[in-house]
């Protein structure tokens, strides 16, 4: 793999697990397990090549809408692991974050997440942005509600003032969203921050899916020419001084 353009932050849209399972014969809840043993090699890949951020969608707004056992047992399972991976993630200088509607959350869930993402704020290495209740109008929501809450000038609307509000503030854009297991749509997912990212489907469900085919899909990353709008290559159509200002047509 190329070890330039390497996506600076990745989301992955983790769908499958209940197909997973249901294919086998279990219920839903053994391939929400199996998917939640995918998550450390991929953070340990991603990390590993120099990604700075990795977005992982687990729970989204609408899944409120899902059986309560099946919710209840996805909500044990963010705990238990969150309590485990606590101490790797200050070995590996992993910072925490959670996106999403907390207020929607049980207690004891927003008590776990609050203390790893006090304790691991300052860490440094990566990021890891776990999208739970989460879902981008919501969340577009919410930062208007903010603005308009401390009435802010319409003039002083941006897109980097919006872009402020939001959950995801100071994490880049994804370059790269992923969605595992055949369906190609973005269910409410980063919404805002996808406007220009690079998109990767593929048919594997999520619990099967694996570091090689991680790479792969940032190997044809790496392929796309990402235009954000502009004419192919335009940027190497003038010679720049050492101020950046274009001087001259190139040859
Ligand atoms: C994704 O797997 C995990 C969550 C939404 C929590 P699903 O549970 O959506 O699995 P499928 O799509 O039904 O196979
Ligand atoms: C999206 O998957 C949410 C997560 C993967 C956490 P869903 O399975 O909920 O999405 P739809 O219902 O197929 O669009
Ligand atoms: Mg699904």
């Amino acid at each position: 793999m190329e070890k330039r353009n390497i996506p600076r932050h990745i989301g992955i849209i983790m769908d499958g697990n209940g197909r997973w399972a249901e294919m086998r014969g279990l219920p839903r809840f053994e391939g929400h397990k199996r998917g939640v043993g995918r998550v450390t090699e991929i953070v340990e890949a991603v990390k590993g090549i120099g990604v700075e951020a990795l977005s992982l969608y687990a729970f989204s707004i609408e899944n409120w809408l899902r059986p309560e056992e099946e919710v209840s047992v996805i909500m044990a399972l963010l705990e238990g692991t969150l309590k485990k991976e606590f101490l790797n993630f200050m070995k590996e200088g992993i910072r925490f974050r959670t996106i999403g509607n907390r207020e929607k959350l049980p207690e004891n869930i927003r008590t776990v997440i609050e203390i790893a993402e006090e304790g691991t704020r300052d860490n440094r290495n990566f990021t890891l942005q776990c999208a739970l209740s989460y879902g981008g109008r919501d969340e577009i929501i919410r930062a208007v509600r903010k603005a308009v809450g401390v009435n802010t000038k319409p003039e002083d609307i941006t897109e980097e003032s919006i872009a402020g509000l939001l959950d995801t503030a100071g994490t880049p854009d994804p370059d790269l969203v992923i969605r595992t297991s055949g369906e190609q749509r973005l269910s409410n997912f980063l919404l805002w921050q996808s406007a220009y990212s690079e998109f990767y489907f593929t048919n594997t469900l999520w619990p099967d899916f694996t570091k090689a085919e991680l790479m792969e899909a940032i190997h044809e990353y790496q392929m796309r020419s990402r235009r954000f709008g502009k004419v192919d290559g335009a940027r190497n159509l003038f010679v720049e001084n050492s101020f950046g200002i274009p001087t001259k047509w190139s040859d």
